[in-house]
């Protein structure tokens, strides 16, 4: 079954189909009982509506932060616990990673970090304009076959989604130990337009950011012998967009 949807190129609601596994030996039972410990923080997307993010917090006001594929959540957790006061929204397909960030989150009686069990496009599609301080992918599938490169999730209509929930000067930061795949999202943004790097050499996108917890894939990549790239970006704020005409930045 797993595999069988694996392969399929699209998902029900049209995208290419960015992810691999949706689930490892998981029985029906496990995956029940999964879905009542993920309702309480659950984030609801689809039906043409926004999200109220002042329904979802109704404690914390501060910056918001999104990660799409985050995996076992490895990097969002430890933030939300260093930031009680900032909202969290982790999405991942996988529901795996999602059971290990629920154990978290019940363990530490967290209440700024929400789960979004669906397909990060349609978080972002479900989210109100400039709502969104920060946007994080890291490690995404990297689909190195280039009859595969249409799976990748970074993408411009990935972008254009980015841009539109991104709060102006909002960040996105992208990370990858895979150089073709740094090399895609270097060319896939700047040739967007609305956002501009934040770090332009070689040497800066080796610099791991302050107050960095690595994911499982980032430790994996290190053993491996591959170095990581942070690729930090800034939304142009709305006058510069039109000022800028969408033309690739210059650095
Ligand atoms: C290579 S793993 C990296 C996980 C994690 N970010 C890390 O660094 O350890 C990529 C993850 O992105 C998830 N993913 C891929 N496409 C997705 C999508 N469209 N929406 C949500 N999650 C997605 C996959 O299920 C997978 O768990």
């Amino acid at each position: 079954m797993t595999e069988k949807l694996h392969k399929k190129p699209l998902t029900a609601d049209g995208h290419n189909r960015s992810f691999g596994r949706v689930a490892s030996r998981m029985s029906p039972a496990e995956q029940t009982a999964l879905d009542a410990r993920l309702a309480p923080y659950a984030v609801d997307v689809g039906g043409g509506r926004k999200i109220d993010l002042k329904a979802l917090f109704p404690v914390q006001d501060g910056p918001l932060l999104v990660e799409l594929g985050m995996g076992k959540g490895e990097q969002i957790c430890v933030r939300a616990q260093a930031n009680a006061g900032h909202r969290f929204i982790g999405c991942e397909v996988y529901r795996n990673g999602l059971e290990k960030v629920l154990r978290v989150i019940e363990a530490a009686g967290l209440s700024n970090l929400r789960l979004c069990p669906h397909d990060g496009r349609a978080l972002l599609d479900s989210l109100p304009d400039a709502s969104v301080d920060n946007l994080l992918v890291l490690y995404p599938d990297p689909w190195p076959k280039k009859k595969h490169h249409k799976r990748r999730i970074v993408q411009a209509d990935l972008l254009d989604a980015a841009a539109r929930v991104l709060k102006p000067d909002g960040t996105l930061l992208l990370v990858t130990d895979i150089v073709d795949y740094a090399l895609w999202m270097i060319s896939t943004v700047y040739g967007h337009g609305v956002f501009f790097p934040t770090a332009i050499s070689p040497a800066e996108w080796a610099v791991q950011p302050e107050g960095w917890h690595p994911t499982g894939y980032e430790k994996k990549a290190l053993r491996e012998g591959r170095k990581p790239f942070y690729l930090h970006f800034k939304r142009r704020a709305v006058q510069e967009n039109q000022a800028h005409n969408l033309k690739t930045p210059a650095c």
